[in-house]
């Protein structure tokens, strides 16, 4: 499939737009360079169109994990382009605010009061800064990906310039004050005991503690209740960062299923289904220390985002779109398992069912991972080793995608047997991004 437009248009992108796109996650390089389509024409469902008015259906990222419902959802469409024509802007502000941390604070009974922003990393930027007001204190202990701000960067800030960045390879720090070196110290999921040590290293002096309640594994030993005393022993706010792990599983924060209320929680991504929109919520206790600092911002008051998302949850509660999300993504990764099998290829499988990924038993993983992602291109799918799941996925995707996934398994098989995944590559290897520390 031909793609000229898209490259041509990504070529000028780059002599414009630093690194050529606005997120890590979308640049082409990570899935196939020169060849990933790049830019789309149209979206619609799990389907896109590209510049070239070629079609794929979209069995990777469905819009970085914000399109839960499927692209152009009709009913959350419906709601914005009503917020639209009754005026996106206004000295005054949306009412659908009110509306809409009323929701959250049902959904979410431990939680009482509500923040709003657009985008996932910022709303991290404000839970931080209010458990930070909240406590007097600045160092944070965490575990996860959080986004790209100072207060989440500072953890690669080393002693020395040369080691900066080994803590979590591939976020360079470069432009993050060296003063917040030792501020954000990480420890991973489900061991207790690196977090028992941060603890002790800094005796009541923890801010946050600040994590994905869930994301690769489930919580092993009580994880969860453990993280939680040590929070309150402490008097560390425990916040849960929901944007990606939030509306999979259930509709809300996944924290629900395990029983263990945080401080803070922070909602994004799937909660609006494709408009920008975030919530931090809190009990109100912790809260009322947003008021204590500076945080606002004018287009924190739009009605678009707030929109979309009264939209989104309503239909995510009323079609129980996560449990949708749970049976598309077993079928996907009992689909990957019998495929690779069949193929008499290695893969770990591995992520919650609608968070699924797998990679590559070989020591040219990135190789074929990108094979994998150029043959998938050329039979009409987006894929990678990742698959996040939608409402819009519905059996013929899933059927019509495992069938061309085993076909490229059985390819990539017969190269690595003779160590060759490079001979049917177009072009070269892809890029790798950075590791969450999970
Ligand atoms: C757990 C988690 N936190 C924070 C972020 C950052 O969100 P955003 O890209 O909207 O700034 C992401 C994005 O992938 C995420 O998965």
């Amino acid at each position: 499939m031909a793609n000229d437009v898209s490259q041509a248009l990504y070529l000028r992108a780059k002599n414009y737009i630093p690194g050529g796109t606005q997120l890590l996650s979308k640049r082409p390089e990570m899935f196939l360079p020169n060849l990933w389509p790049s830019y789309y024409r149209r979206a619609k469902g799990v389907e896109v169109w590209d510049l070239d008015e070629n079609r794929y259906v979209d069995m990777s990222y469905n819009g970085i994990g914000a399109c839960v419902l499927g692209a152009a959802d009709a009913d959350v469409d419906a709601a914005v382009k009503a917020a639209i024509d009754s005026g996106s802007m206004s000295t005054l502000n949306a009412p659908e605010e009110v509306e809409l941390a009323e929701l959250l604070c049902e959904l979410h009974p431990w939680a009482g009061m509500v923040r709003y922003a657009r985008t996932g990393g910022e709303a991290m930027a404000i839970a931080v800064r209010i458990a930070r007001a909240q406590t007097g204190r600045d160092p944070v202990a965490f575990c996860g990906y959080h986004g790209w701000h100072d207060w989440y960067l500072a953890a690669n800030l080393a002693e020395d310039h040369a080691l900066d960045g080994h803590l979590l390879p591939g976020l360079e720090p470069t432009g993050v004050p060296r003063g917040l070196q030792g501020t954000a110290i990480p420890f991973r999921y489900n061991h207790t005991e690196e977090l028992e040590s941060i603890v002790a290293a800094h005796p009541h002096k923890l801010a946050a503690i600040v994590m994905e309640p869930v994301r690769n594994d489930e919580p092993r030993d009580d994880f969860l209740q453990a993280v939680r005393a040590i929070a309150s022993d402490i008097g560390a706010v425990l916040i849960f960062d929901e944007i990606t792990s939030g509306w999979r599983l259930n509709s809300g924060g996944a924290h629900l299923i395990y029983g263990v209320e945080p401080d803070i929680a922070v909602l994004g991504k799937a909660m609006s289904n494709g408009y920008a929109m975030a919530a931090v919520i809190g009990k109100p206790s912790v809260m009322e220390s947003a008021q204590r600092s500076f945080i606002s911002s004018t287009y924190w008051t739009e009605r678009v985002g707030p929109a979309a998302a009264i939209a989104t949850i309503y239909k995510h509660r009323r079609c129980n779109v996560a449990a949708h999300l749970i049976e598309v993504g077993r079928a996907i990764q009992s689909g990957w398992k019998l495929a690779a099998e069949r193929a008499k290829l290695q893969l770990e499988i591995g992520g919650l069912p609608p968070l699924s990924h797998f990679s590559f038993v070989t020591d040219m993983k990135q190789e074929a991972r990108t094979l994998f992602t150029q043959l998938m291109l050329e039979r009409g799918f987006l894929a990678t080793n990742s698959f996040y799941a939608s409402f819009a996925h519905q059996e013929r995707h899933i059927t019509d995608y495992l069938k061309a996934a085993e076909e490229v398994f059985c390819l990539i098989a017969a190269t690595l047997q003779n160590g060759t995944p490079t001979s049917l590559l177009a072009g070269p290897v892809a890029h790798t991004g950075f590791q969450r520390l999970t």
